[in-house]
């Protein structure tokens, strides 16, 4: 039964967990987070410095509480797992020096995990999920693509964000609605009894150089631009801001272009499971309006649990047992961090000598 120790601060939470692989199956035995959003807050923005102070005071209980929760001892841990790309540098070296510093000093291999992968790997901690192929949607603060995944674990990019990443507009947005940082959560309480269709607002699309659009790609930069001149003209009429209705707007045009596009998505590629992970899909718009047309359209849907959306440490700890269930998977202790690294080229992390 592989068990490893997983830590996560690529950028403004600080995590630890223990997960293990018994029977094919990922079980959490532990998963503790910090979140540092309330000292981020007043800045509007995750603030780089100040997220790897934190995340050097905060790993080290982190690290004993999960191991305690866990109720394993170091002998019963096969190997140490951390994110090292991508994120904010300085960030990832919190986990990244942490993780190969223990594991030398324990003697168990160090498993140094792509952030992405995490993310896509967050699935495996679902009940009853389903094993590839299938098209995964990930939603987050810094990426809004569509990936293929294999059953060998090979991932092939179908469609992305040229812009803002969806989780960055809610961001935007609910700065610009005055309704504070992180947007997603503040977006969607806003908007529980707003008006869904008040406003017409534009499904941002991408041009084809030979005419027509792409099918897959996205845009979210006219949106928060439509979002912004809605407002001006409101506040010119002097009308009091109708802020449900303007986050229940903003929200569901944004479900819609994700889940029509996704769908089609999976159909072309002839598949019949689609995925759902990353911070923004802890969306109960989203989650609600995939799952109504996904079934319309007999699609299978996996959404990573609500815990497991937003950064943590145990999808860490998922993807690296998936790597060791899919053969030899360690990395240099030599190995460095990477502020951005594709998720194609993730197996490079487990190359010696190491690509960073
Ligand atoms: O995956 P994540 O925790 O970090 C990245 O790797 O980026 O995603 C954070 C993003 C933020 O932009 C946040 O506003 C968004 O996920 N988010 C949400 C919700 N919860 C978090 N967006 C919409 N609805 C939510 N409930
Ligand atoms: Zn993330």
């Amino acid at each position: 039964m592989p068990t490893v120790l997983a830590l996560e601060t690529s950028c403004d939470e600080s995590a630890a967990a223990v997960v293990c692989l018994a029977e094919g199956k990922m079980a959490v035995l532990a998963s503790t987070i910090a979140s540092q959003v309330e000292e981020h807050a007043r800045w509007g923005g995750v603030v780089p410095e100040i997220a790897s102070r934190r995340h050097v005071e905060a790993l080290p209980g982190l690290i004993d509480q999960a191991l305690k929760a866990s109720g394993l001892s170091w002998d019963q841990l096969d190997a140490v797992a951390a994110t090292i790309a991508p994120g904010l540098a300085g960030a990832l070296m919190v986990a990244s020096v942490t993780g190969r510093t223990l594991a030398a000093l324990h003697g168990r291999p160090f498993i140094g995990v792509h952030h992405l992968e995490g993310h896509l790997a967050s699935v495996r901690l679902a009940e009853g999920c389903q094993d590839p192929p299938y098209v995964v949607l990930l939603v987050s603060g810094g990426h809004t693509e569509l990936i293929r995944v294999e059953p060998d674990g090979a991932m092939r990019r179908l469609g992305r964000s040229h812009d803002d990443a969806a989780g960055e507009a809610f961001d935007k947005v609910a700065r610009l609605l005055g309704l504070g940082y992180p947007g997603g959560p503040a977006i969607q309480e806003v908007a529980v009894e707003g008006d869904r269709r008040r406003f017409p607002l534009p499904k941002g699309r991408i041009s084809l150089p030979g005419g027509g659009f792409h099918p897959y790609d996205f845009s979210f930069s006219g949106l928060k631009t439509a979002m912004l001149r809605t407002v001006e003209r409101l506040q010119a009429d002097r009308e009091p801001l109708p802020l449900a209705d303007l986050a229940a707007s903003f929200e569901q045009v944004v479900a819609d272009v994700l889940v029509e596009r996704s769908l089609r998505c999976v159909a072309d590629e002839g598949l019949n499971h689609l995925v759902m992970v990353g911070g923004v899909a802890a969306n109960t718009c989203l989650r609600r309006t995939m799952q109504a047309q996904a079934e319309a359209r007999g699609v299978a849907v996996s959404i990573a649990p609500l815990a497991y959306c937003t950064d943590n440490a145990a999808m860490i700890g998922a993807a690296a047992l998936a790597r060791l269930q899919r053969g030899a998977a360690v990395s240099s202790l030599e190995i460095g961090v990477s502020a951005r690294w594709p998720l194609e080229q993730s197996t490079d992390l487990y190359a010696f000598p190491p690509p960073f």
